[in-house]
């Protein structure tokens, strides 16, 4: 099989639980740190381009809403996390359930932006915020006091929506502001997703 990696703390759990089982398997990374400890614990890595599709990714969420919609993204890897899950046949997210959400939008919602002009990027994401009635303004990311950049060099913004009544709206409007790369809004992408309980895991479809 070929699977991918995610990103984030609780897909390091699964990558050290798919290492322990010592399978035949092809990973593809959604990140350099993941790749890292792939690496480190003996699992074969491909370039997702030298492999085209995906068996099954298995990957953390920032927030579970109705319908399996997600908000992802807090780990900055959400760009090679969507690429990597669009090639999959089937995706499954792990979470804790504090995940879980009637509503998406109380956790910031990422969006990877080109670094060139971002700040005038941003004021474009303002008005598609806007358009969508979200008053919330972009934060951009920073980590020990710089601007922080991803693995494919781009810089994200982050932001506080509240609720967001209307993802797919909402994800249409940014895919259509020039200079954003990917939102953290991942929508009719999960197939399943398995939360942690004190009581055991629980499984959900969408
Ligand atoms: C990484 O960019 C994210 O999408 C993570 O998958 C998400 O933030 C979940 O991370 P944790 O498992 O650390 O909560």
């Amino acid at each position: 099989m070929v699977v991918g990696l995610g990103t984030g703390s609780t897909a390091v759990w699964f990558v050290k639980a798919l290492a322990g089982r010592g399978l035949d398997v092809i990973c593809v990374s959604t990140s350099v740190a993941t790749a890292d400890l792939a690496r480190d614990l003996g699992l074969k890595l491909a370039d997702l381009g030298e492999v085209r599709e995906i068996d099954l990714t298995v990957d953390g969420a920032d927030e579970i809403g109705p319908g399996l919609s997600l908000i992802k993204g807090a780990g900055g890897a959400l760009l090679r996390e969507k690429l990597v899950w669009e090639a999959s046949r089937r995706c499954v997210t792990i979470a804790d359930a504090a995940k879980r959400v009637p509503v998406l939008g109380q956790f910031p919602l990422s969006v990877e932006v080109v670094a060139f002009g971002h700040q005038s990027t941003s004021l474009r994401i303002c008005d598609a915020l806007t358009e969508c009635d979200i008053g919330a303004a972009p934060r951009l990311r920073a980590r020990d006091g710089a601007t922080f950049h991803t693995d494919s060099g781009n810089v994200i913004y982050d932001i506080a929506c509240g609720r967001i009544e209307d993802p797919a709206a909402l994800a249409s409007a940014l895919k259509s502001v020039t200079g954003v790369v990917e939102h953290g809004l991942f929508l009719d992408l999960a197939d399943l997703a398995l939360i942690g309980t004190p009581d055991g895991v629980v499984s959900l479809e969408p």
